[in-house]
């Protein structure tokens, strides 16, 4: 399962990248919105720049034809730029242009397996089911990205499910378990997921026991 990071904060992208085991990153308007680029364009070539794989840019306009527009200008930002398109009527359509013309889409706030059949039918290149906003609801996200891998095996899409709003390490190891191509998570569960108690406490030991040797071979 490749590993992408959500956000659209730069240092947060280039320290994952030297951790060398980021394969992308996704954006949304909101993400975006808490770094105030002066121009966005020029905020999305940066990113585009840092990672070596799909970056996922998000639309905000709200027609089928003003999406293709923009589909178009975003795609042209890098060629590891991946449009993002939401779940919507008008946007599906958008979705099937944009993927006939090869433009790879990253079909976004999808929210049930109905709505995954549908963007794989569109041609989307990813499909991101939002695991933490349906727990938020009191409903259980890994469900929905269990049918969701389940129904793709099944038909052979070839879209991929990326399991997207994780909030802790546990969903991206279930995220795993259940067979999600990609996990998409933020900064801090990227810190949870490397941190151990008994990885720092045996390193304290082997570090201190290291230093009482070199001291012992001095005398
Ligand atoms: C994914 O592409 C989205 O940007 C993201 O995972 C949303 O996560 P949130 O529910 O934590 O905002």
């Amino acid at each position: 399962m490749k590993l992408f990071l959500d956000t659209g904060n730069l240092d947060h992208i280039r320290t994952i990248n030297d951790w060398g085991v980021l394969s992308g990153v996704t954006t949304n308007p909101s993400l975006i919105f808490k770094e105030k680029p002066k121009d966005w364009i020029a905020h999305a070539k940066e990113i585009c720049s840092i990672v070596d794989g799909p970056v996922s840019l998000e639309t905000t306009t709200t027609t089928t034809k003003e999406l293709i527009e923009e589909g178009h200008e975003l795609a042209a930002v890098a060629p590891n730029a991946v449009v993002k398109i939401a779940m919507v009527p008008y946007g599906l359509g958008a979705v099937k242009a944009l993927s006939k013309e090869g433009i790879k889409v990253n079909v976004t706030l999808v929210f049930s397996p109905a709505q995954a059949i549908l963007a794989a039918e569109a041609g989307a290149y990813i499909v991101s089911p939002f695991l933490g906003r349906v727990d938020d609801i009191a409903s259980d996200g890994l469900n929905v990205l269990a049918d969701i891998v389940s129904i793709y095996d099944t038909h052979e899409y070839e879209t991929q499910v990326l399991a997207a709003s994780l909030r802790h390490p546990m969903h991206v190891v279930d995220s795993a378990k259940i067979g999600a191509d990609i996990a998409s998570l933020p900064y801090e569960v990227f810190e949870m997921l490397v941190k151990h108690p008994l990885t720092d406490a045996g390193l304290e030991k082997f570090l201190s026991d290291w230093e009482s040797l070199q001291g012992q071979s001095k005398k």
